[in-house]
C-alpha cells in the first residue's frame, strides 16, 4: 500500500444523517453507506470522511461525543463499521473518522465525575475556574452562540469552560490522562482498520494557562475571531503542536501511516503550515483562508500561491470549498449557475494536493433554506449565526419528493431540497451534467496527477483570467462573463473543458469557461 495515499487523492466528506437512510427512521446511516459504496467507487473516490459516528445527545448532532469507543445507535453498530471498512477496502477506497478532542459532551462519563465534585479524580479532565475577584466569568471569553463560555457548577462553587454550546465541556489539555485516553482512543480506532481522523477544532485544544481576556478582533469576517474578539487565548496555543507530533509517532506505527487531518480553523497561512511541522504533525490541514476567498481569479491564485509558498517542505496542500459549517460553494461561490460550478470543481481538482469534496458538491447541490420550525442546528439559526443546516440536506439521489435518501413517506430528519436535474439519477447519465464533469475530472486527476508537490505556477493572463501549470497539466480558467483571449496559445491539447460547447479555438475561452490542457505539445 502506498505511504502516503492521500497526496493528490480525492476525499469525499459525508454528512452521515444526511446521505441515506437504510432503515426509514429519517436519519443516513451506515447500512446506507455500505448500500452506495459502488457510487462512490465510480465516482473515483479514493477515501471517506464520516461525519460524528460516536454515541452523542446530538444537542451538535455528534460533536458531543458521550463515548469514544462505539458507535451511535442512530447510525449503527461497531460491526456495521466494520462491514463498511471493509466493503470500502475491497473498492480501494479508505474510511476516515471524525474525532473530537476539543470537547466532550457533558453526558460523557467524564464530565459526570468531574462535576461530582472537586476531589473528584476526573475533576481535572475538564477546565474548571473560580469566579473572577468581583464575581462573575473568569475572564472575556465568549462561546459559539456570542454568551459567556463559561457555566456555572453551584454544586462545586465553579466554573466550566465550553467553547461552543453549554453541554460541550472543554477539556483540559494541560492533564497528561487526557493524552492518555486520547491515545488509547486513537489506537482503539486504527486497530479496527479506520484509516485516519479528522480532527474537529484542531487548532483549539490547548487554552491559555493564565486564562488571560482575549484582544479585540483585528477586522471582521468569520476568520478574524468571534464576536469582536480574536481567539488568542482560547484557541491557537502553541502548546498543541507537542501534541500532533506525539499523535504523528502514533499514526506512522501503522502500516500503512493513518492520517491526521485537522479543522484548522486559523485566519492565516503560516498558522496554517505550523500544523504540519516540519512534516512530523498533521499530514493534512484544512485552508479555510481559500474557503472563504472571493470567487475570482487573483484573490483564489493569491491564496494558492500563499499556500504553497508557506507549506513546509513535503506539505500536501488540501483544497476544498464546502463543509457541514460553512455554506455550499456552488451557492457561496457560484449562486447556482451550472458552468460557475463546473468551473470551480475545475479549479479545485486540478491544482497540486489533495481534493477534498463534500457531499453534493459532485451535482452542484446548492443550500436548502430550512424554516425555522424544521431547524435542527442549535448552534446556528440566531442573527449572529446563520443555520447551518441548509448545508446539511439530505443528499439528492433522484427527483421523487424524499430524493431517494429515504423510502417514500418517511419524513427525513431535515427537508429535502428540490431535486429536479440536481440528482444522482439524472445527471449520471448525461454527458453535459455537473456529476459527468466531476467525475471525469477526478479521473483526469487520477491519470495526471503528479504528487503532491508537483510544481504550480502561475502563468500570464488577461484580467480575470486564472492561468497556471500543476504537475502535467495547463489550466485556463475564465473568471468572468466575457470571452477571454489567451495571449500566448497553450502548447498542448484540450484534456478537457467546463463549456458545453465552447469557443472553437481553444486559445479563446467562453464566459466562465475553464480549460484543461496536456503540457505535451501537440
Ligand atoms: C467544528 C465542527 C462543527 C462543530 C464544532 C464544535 O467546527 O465542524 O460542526 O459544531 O466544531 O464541535
Amino acid at each position: 500500500m502506498d505511504r502516503r495515499w492521500w497526496e493528490g487523492a480525492t476525499l469525499y466528506q459525508l454528512y452521515v444523517r444526511s446521505w441515506k437512510d437504510s432503515d426509514d427512521d429519517g436519519y443516513g446511516d451506515l447500512r446506507g453507506i455500505i448500500g452506495q459504496l459502488d457510487y462512490l467507487e465510480w465516482l473515483g473516490i479514493d477515501g471517506i470522511w464520516l461525519s460524528p459516528t460516536m454515541p452523542s445527545p446530538d444537542k451538535d448532532w455528534g460533536y458531543d461525543v458521550s463515548d469514544y469507543l462505539s458507535v451511535h445507535p442512530d447510525l449503527g453498530s461497531l460491526d456495521d463499521l466494520g462491514a463498511l471498512i471493509s466493503g470500502a477496502g475491497e473498492r480501494g477506497m479508505r474510511v476516515l473518522l471524525d474525532l473530537v478532542p476539543n470537547h466532550t459532551s457533558t453526558e460523557h462519563p467524564w464530565f459526570i465525575e468531574s462535576i461530582a465534585s472537586r476531589q473528584n479524580g476526573k475533576r481535572d479532565y475538564y477546565v474548571w475556574a473560580d469566579a473572577a475577584p468581583g464575581g462573575g466569568p473568569p475572564n472575556n471569553w465568549v462561546d459559539f452562540t456570542g454568551a459567556p463560555a463559561w457555566q456555572w457548577d453551584a454544586g462545586t462553587g465553579q466554573y466550566y469552560l465550553h467553547n461552543f454550546l453549554v453541554e460541550q465541556a472543554d477539556l483540559n489539555w494541560w492533564n497528561p490522562a487526557v493524552h492518555n485516553e486520547f491515545d488509547r482512543i486513537l489506537r482503539f480506532w486504527f486497530d479496527r482498520g479506520v484509516a485516519g481522523f479528522r480532527i474537529d477544532v484542531a487548532h483549539g485544544l490547548y487554552k491559555d494557562a493564565l486564562l488571560r481576556d482575549n484582544p479585540p478582533a483585528d477586522g471582521a469576517g468569520p476568520l478574524a475571531g468571534r464576536f469582536g474578539l480574536r481567539a488568542q487565548y482560547n484557541e491557537n496555543r502553541p502548546e498543541v503542536h507537542g501534541l500532533y507530533r506525539d499523535w504523528r509517532k502514533v499514526a506512522d506505527g501503522y502500516d500503512p501511516p493513518r492520517l491526521l487531518l485537522g479543522e484548522t480553523w486559523v485566519p492565516d497561512l503560516a498558522s496554517l503550515a505550523s500544523f504540519y511541522g516540519q512534516d512530523d504533525e498533521l499530514q493534512l490541514a484544512f485552508n479555510f483562508p481559500m474557503v472563504f476567498a472571493a470567487f475570482e481569479a487573483d484573490d483564489l491564485a493569491s491564496v494558492v500561491g500563499r499556500t504553497l509558498d508557506a507549506l513546509p517542505a513535503g506539505g500536501c496542500p488540501v483544497w476544498t470549498a464546502s463543509n457541514h459549517d460553512v455554506d455550499r460553494f456552488p451557492s457561496r461561490w457560484c449562486g447556482g449557475d451550472q458552468a460557475k460550478i463546473k468551473l470551480a470543481l475545475l479549479v479545485l481538482a486540478t491544482l497540486p494536493g489533495t481534493l477534498v469534496l463534500y457531499y453534493g458538491d459532485e451535482i452542484g447541490m446548492t443550500d436548502v433554506v430550512v424554516p425555522p420550525e424544521l431547524s435542527r442546528d442549535a448552534l446556528g439559526g440566531t442573527s449572529a449565526r446563520p443555520s447551518r443546516d441548509r448545508a446539511r440536506t439530505p443528499m439528492q439521489w433522484d427527483d421523487s419528493p424524499t430524493a431517494g435518501f429515504t423510502s417514500p413517506g418517511v419524513a427525513g430528519w431535515l427537508p429535502v431540497g428540490d431535486p429536479a436535474g440536481c440528482n444522482v439519477a439524472a445527471q449520471r447519465n448525461d454527458p453535459a451534467s455537473v456529476l459527468t464533469f466531476c467525475r471525469e475530472l477526478i479521473m483526469l486527476r487520477r491519470e495526471q496527477a503528479g504528487p503532491a508537490d508537483s510544481r504550480y505556477e502561475r502563468l500570464a493572463a488577461p484580467a480575470g483570467v486564472w492561468r497556471y501549470t500543476a504537475g502535467a497539466v495547463e489550466v485556463a480558467a475564465n473568471f468572468t462573463g466575457q470571452p477571454a483571449a489567451l495571449q500566448e496559445p497553450p502548447h498542448g491539447s484540450v484534456l478537457l473543458s467546463t463549456a458545453e460547447c465552447g469557443q472553437a479555438d481553444p486559445a479563446v475561452l467562453a464566459p466562465w469557461e475553464g480549460l484543461i490542457f496536456s503540457r505535451t505539445p501537440r
